[in-house]
């Protein structure tokens, strides 16, 4: 008997049991985690995108251990809150208003709340299949849902949330000329918890500028994408105008924090007092310590070599797959792609080929026995990746050429280990 529900505190975090063994993490650095037993392994889950330095950063560390020792909850604003923003504002456009929060999860709230109080509207649309969350309002429709899969036909929609498909460049028209109470879009750069679906070309700006020719505002979702490609917002990067975003996991390299950022005038109500906001760890010392050294380190970072790295890992890992008669494919980024079985023999110089583009083919070919059985066979080689068909490999800085080696070999073994069972030919 445990008195933990379910074994752990986040549904994302179970995993099979491995020769009848659970998983117990004791420690991290760089890119290795050990478990309790002291087996090394790379890890590619990274809290859950959230370590983009590498896990236990030195600096990071000690930043975060001083605001510790200077009172974790001083209550009163204190001397690091101003910095941290002013650091991410730094980074974010045109959005260079910080309200701070604790998980991604937090942050869309306060961003929804914000669009409904400024536009005086109710719903908010958000991409089916898409995760922003698990609050109440923008759990409806995540992956694997009913709704997420438009079952019945018609767009599923509740009194605070309406769904809309992601890469259907017709749907997000029909929605407004269906329902004018629309406050906000929600919209990710990629469809990154649905296995990383790309955005097709001219898309993102087509569902930004539809939304705002009907007056309602756009939140860029930019939690797990936010500065992982460069140290910014990828929705600015592909020319978006967002009135609002939320930030979280990579800007604190682990540390709980997260964060809205906005225009000042899509803001004003919280600075005039007209909307409610409160948060008794909100802007917290530790989380403003973390932001500061986090990004001041994200500054200087390679990002160009980072996602080379993680290129050359999905093309050789497609490739030892294929060698072994089992076609898949990735999709996403060098630093966080999903791996997709069955989805057809990659081509030489088009990795992707056969990737899924909308979350009707991703569901199609997703295959929990094939994402199960290779997240035991990678883990028995010592590298730890997530275990469901939806799950992302991300890769931090620390990922350097000798740890994709030994992640290409681990993934060699995989794939003859996985043969037996999965090859098509
Ligand atoms: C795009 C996106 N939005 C929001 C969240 C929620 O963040 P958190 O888990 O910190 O609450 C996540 C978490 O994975 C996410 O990927």
């Amino acid at each position: 008997m445990t008195n933990l529900v379910g074994d752990v505190s986040s549904a994302a975090r179970i995993l099979p049991e491995l020769n009848g063994e659970k998983l117990f993490i004791r420690n991290g650095k760089g890119a290795y985690l050990w478990d309790d037993r002291g087996r090394r392994y790379i890890d590619t889950a990274l809290g859950f995108g959230a370590v983009l330095l590498g896990h236990a950063n030195d600096a990071v560390n000690a930043q975060v251990a001083q605001a510790l020792a200077d009172s974790a909850s001083p209550s009163w604003a204190h001397v690091r809150e101003h910095g941290a923003a002013t650091a991410l504002a730094r980074h974010t456009g045109a959005l260079t208003k910080v309200m701070f929060t604790n998980s991604g999860s937090e942050a869309v709230h306060l961003a929804c709340r914000a669009a409904r109080a400024y536009t005086g509207r109710r719903k908010i649309a958000k991409m089916a299949a898409g995760f922003d969350g698990w609050f109440d309002d923008v759990s409806f429709g995540n992956v694997t849902s009913a709704e997420a899969g438009f079952q019945d036909g018609a767009r599923p929609s509740t009194e605070r949330t309406t769904l809309i498909r992601f890469n259907d460049f017709a749907d997000i028209e029909r929605l407004f000329t269906e329902d004018p109470d629309v406050a906000a879009v929600l919209l990710e750069p990629m469809l990154a918890n649905a296995g990383c679906i790309m955005p097709l070309p001219g898309y993102l700006q087509h569902v930004q500028d539809v939304a705002h020719r009907h007056g309602a505002l756009v939140i860029c979702d930019e939690v797990l994408m936010g500065f992982r490609l460069f140290p910014g917002l990828a929705g600015l990067r592909e020319g978006l105008d967002p009135d609002l975003a939320s930030v979280g996991k990579a800007i604190g390299n682990g540390v709980p924090v997260s964060a809205v950022v906005g225009k000042p005038h899509v803001l004003a109500g919280f600075e005039e007092g007209r909307v409610t906001r409160g948060g008794t760890f909100s802007g917290n010392p530790l989380a403003c310590a973390a932001v500061t050294s986090t990004l001041a380190q994200l500054d200087s970072q390679d990002y160009a070599g980072l996602i080379q790295r993680g290129d050359t890992l999905r093309d050789a890992l497609e490739n030892r797959f294929a060698a072994q008669g089992i076609h898949v494919v990735t999709s996403g980024y060098g630093n966080v792609f999903g791996i997709w079985p069955g989805a057809g023999a990659p081509t030489a110089g088009a990795p992707a080929a056969g990737a899924p583009s909308t979350y009707q083919q991703a569901s199609s070919i997703a295959d929990p026995a094939f994402s199960s059985a290779l997240h035991l066979a990678l883990r028995e080689a010592g590298v730890l990746v997530m275990p469901s068909p939806y799950g992302r490999l991300y890769l931090s800085f620390e990922h350097d050429d000798d740890v994709i080696e030994e992640m290409i070999a681990a993934f060699d073994t995989a794939a003859r280990r996985m043969s037996a069972r999965f090859a098509t030919r």
